[in-house]
């Protein structure tokens, strides 16, 4: 019988849309696949492997993440950020059970209400300065144990780096998790941008999660280079309930999960992970000192991985905005939040400035 070809010289019918030497700051997940990561999935390609996670890469990858995390790390690769994390929170709640994030977490703004409808959970927000909880902070709503009037705080959720692009240092990780245990808590950590997380603080993974006491974290992929993916990694395996159904129940489990898993090796297999990140916050970096120096623009936020608000005229934006990609973090206060990724170049970065300088310079129409 005759068999396909190998797929081996790319040809395709597709054309390209884009131009790929246009980048923003918008966001990123504006940035595309990371090379080496493309190199992965094609590395990967080609013959039959079992589905459903029961391959070679998705094997290889357990023992990969167990060097970064520790001896018990469980990884459950999974498709999407919001699908990491309505998973992860649904193994370690019962159905009465409630969530404390920042009022500021992604799972509390952008997730289009998944924790609460697809995963049942009541999320108990606290409003923060920074994005960051604290003990005090979660004892506002880390009450009520007792009261089968209200939901029952079970978990502990933190985003590292936050949305607000401030970073908890280990010890502020640590003193989370010790309140939370003491208080029967368990510390989910939406590490969508961990890498850059490690990278500022300079220090391994587990140095702010493992070891700092957090049980299960969504480890981000696709904002630092992946095509798509994140993970799923239980770090205390007797706080998690049914991880593998709920991944499944969830909608987060992929039938061709080598493609997933593949690309995950080839971040963490050696030091891409860590070289894209510091590439990102450096080029944030290089922007705040940039923007810092033109009048009428501030820079708001503590610059602490890869993003930068700041303020300035709602109606420059408007007008940067027709020559580069960026949002508007809040209207209301026309604050902007560009952030960079791990293909942003110190050209982009130095022609968006003097861009900005240039609009700066034009006298307000309206
Ligand atoms: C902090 C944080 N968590 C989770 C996510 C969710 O990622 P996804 O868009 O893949 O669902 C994002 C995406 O922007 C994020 O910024």
């Amino acid at each position: 019988m005759a068999h396909p070809a190998p797929l081996t010289a790319p040809s395709t019918d597709a054309v390209r849309h884009h131009d790929p030497e246009v980048r923003g700051f918008a966001s990123d997940n504006y940035a595309g696949v990371h090379p080496e990561v493309l190199a992965a999935i094609a590395l990967a390609n080609g013959g039959h492997q079992v589905s459903y996670g029961d391959d070679e890469y998705t094997a290889h990858l357990q023992e990969i993440f167990r060097r970064h995390f520790g001896p018990r790390a469980e990884a459950y690769p999974v498709f999407n950020g919001t699908g990491a994390n309505v998973t992860a929170l649904q193994s370690v709640t019962e159905r009465w059970g409630a969530v404390i994030c920042a009022a500021s977490a992604h799972i509390n703004t952008d997730e289009c209400g998944a924790p609460e409808r697809v995963g049942g959970l009541k999320l108990l927000t606290v409003t923060t300065p920074d994005g960051k909880l604290t003990p005090e902070l979660i004892d506002l709503e880390a009450r009520g144990f007792d009261d089968e009037h209200r939901a029952q705080p079970q978990v502990v959720s933190i985003t590292q780096t936050t949305e607000l692009g401030t970073c908890y240092t280990p010890a502020e990780i640590r003193a989370i998790c010790d309140h939370a245990h003491e208080r029967g808590l368990t510390v989910h950590l939406d590490g969508s941008r961990i890498a850059n997380a490690a990278a500022t603080l300079g220090v391994p993974l587990a140095a702010f999660t493992t070891d700092a006491g957090v049980d299960i974290l969504s480890f981000g992929g696709t904002k630092n280079g992946l095509l798509l993916g994140e993970c799923v990694v239980v770090l205390s395996p007797e706080r998690v309930r049914a991880m593998k159904h709920l991944r499944k129940l969830s909608m987060q489990l992929a039938s061709k999960m080598r493609f997933v898993s593949v690309q995950f090796e080839a971040l963490l297999a050696g030091d891409l992970w860590l070289r894209s990140a510091r590439h990102a916050n450096a080029m944030a970096q290089r922007l705040e000192a940039a923007v810092r120096g033109i009048a009428g623009v501030t820079v708001v936020r503590p610059v602490q991985a890869n993003a930068v608000f700041a303020l300035l005229p709602r109606e420059v934006s408007e007008r940067l905005q027709k020559r580069y990609r960026f949002y508007f973090w809040d209207e209301s206060t026309a604050e902007v939040r560009w952030m960079c990724a791990f293909d942003t170049t110190e050209d982009d970065v130095d022609s968006f400035a003097a861009a900005l300088a240039e609009e700066m310079a034009h006298p307000i129409t309206s």
